[in-house]
């Protein structure tokens, strides 16, 4: 008890990582029934990244991983903990590979999967490690290889979404110092599953070699609606953002940046309305990554870290497939180098 006082969990390290290959918005428009301009003022996003072939989820994850740990002067590492939508294999599990090829050693490493919400997940899971002294350091990775999920001829959903991975590591770090975390809060709603969904390929409705014949083609890809997720996502990271601001006892007017899940500018710029917070103090990244999923906020935190200043208090919240919501509340540390994102 005495210790805790002594000690908050913190980011001590980040980094992120984008595949190289760049897709234009001109580039879809050339092949889909779409346009640049449609998908920039509608979205906000201008391009997004693609992983090769030959590039799964755990290979994101691990030059992210690895950047995060250079960053934090490669620290001993206890747990790992993977937010992804899109493990290499439907079983086992992607982090053990992940933990092993960053020679970590036999840590506890395990998947969580909450879709674009799973690095807000994955951060609550790491900080009451953390916070609880079950574990004194955790990287926290979120990976996506969502274009594999994504059906290429849907102007609905191809033009949306990006692959990407990024990765911080959660440590002890001084009660009250700059980097800490002060609290997390997530949520779910499962009446709420068909708002974005992958239909087959689970056990409800499993691929096998015989039942081709019995799926649609829709039933292999990420579908979604996408009008009620705007305004879910609108509803649920709103509310998530003012129970932390009333957990850590900030004004809406001291919050320095917030960081939301990267899907939509528009869905952003609407947050900032209804939590009457400018929207110049919202970080946007999607314009040159797309949705990232899960990597979204991680991504984004890396790619702006320029502007934040040492203290600065941030909000990262995100809503996604489950449906699943939440936030995060932490100051901005003087964290060591930060590589660049791409290549
Ligand atoms: N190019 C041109 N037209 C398009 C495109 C496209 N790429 N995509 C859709 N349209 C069409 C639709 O077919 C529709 O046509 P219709 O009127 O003839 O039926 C028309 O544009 C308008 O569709 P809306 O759904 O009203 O378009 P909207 O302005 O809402 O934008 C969008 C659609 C971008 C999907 C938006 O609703 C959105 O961003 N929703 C939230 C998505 C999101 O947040 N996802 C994150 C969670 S996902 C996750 O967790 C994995």
């Amino acid at each position: 008890m005495i210790e805790r006082e002594t000690f908050s969990a913190g980011i001590v390290g980040i980094g992120g990582y984008l595949p190289q290959e760049v897709v234009t918005n001109e580039m879809l428009a050339a092949r889909l029934d779409t346009s640049q301009e449609w998908i920039q003022t509608r979205t906000g996003i201008v391009e997004r990244r693609k992983a090769a072939n030959s590039e799964a989820t755990s290979d994101l994850a691990i030059e992210a991983g690895l950047r995060a740990l250079r960053s934090a002067g490669n620290p001993k590492v206890q747990a790992l903990v993977l937010a992804t939508t899109t493990p290499d294999h439907r079983c086992p599990a992607t982090a053990p590979r992940v933990a092993s090829q960053l020679g970590l050693g036999q840590i506890p490493a395990f998947d969580i999967s909450a879709v674009c919400s799973g690095f807000i997940y994955a951060m609550s899971v790491a900080v009451a490690f953390v916070n609880s002294n079950q574990f004194e350091t955790v990287l926290v990775v979120a990976a996506e290889k969502f274009t594999t999920l994504v059906d290429n001829d849907d102007r609905n959903t191809a033009c949306l979404f990006g692959d990407g991975a990024g990765a911080v590591v959660v440590s002890k770090v001084p009660f009250g110092s700059h980097g800490q975390i002060l609290a997390t809060s997530i949520k779910s709603d499962g009446a709420l599953e068909n708002l974005i969904k992958v239909n087959g390929g689970g056990s409800k409705y499993p691929f096998t070699p015989t039942n081709n014949a019995s799926l649609l083609r829709s039933d292999y890809y990420l579908s979604m609606l996408g009008q009620e997720v705007f305004s879910a996502a609108v509803t649920s990271m709103s509310s998530s953002v003012n129970d932390i601001l009333s957990i850590v006892g900030w004004h809406r007017e001291e919050v320095n940046w917030l960081v939301g899940h990267q899907a939509n500018k528009r869905i952003l710029n609407l947050l900032c309305k209804s939590l009457e917070i400018p929207p110049d103090k919202a970080c946007i990244h999607l314009d040159q990554a797309g949705n990232t999923a899960g990597a979204s906020i991680p991504l984004a935190l890396v790619a702006k870290c320029g502007q934040f200043k040492k203290g600065d208090k941030m909000i990262l919240t995100s809503f996604g497939g489950g449906a699943t919501w939440g936030a995060l509340a932490m100051t901005w540390s003087d964290t060591p180098i930060i590589e660049q994102l791409l290549q």
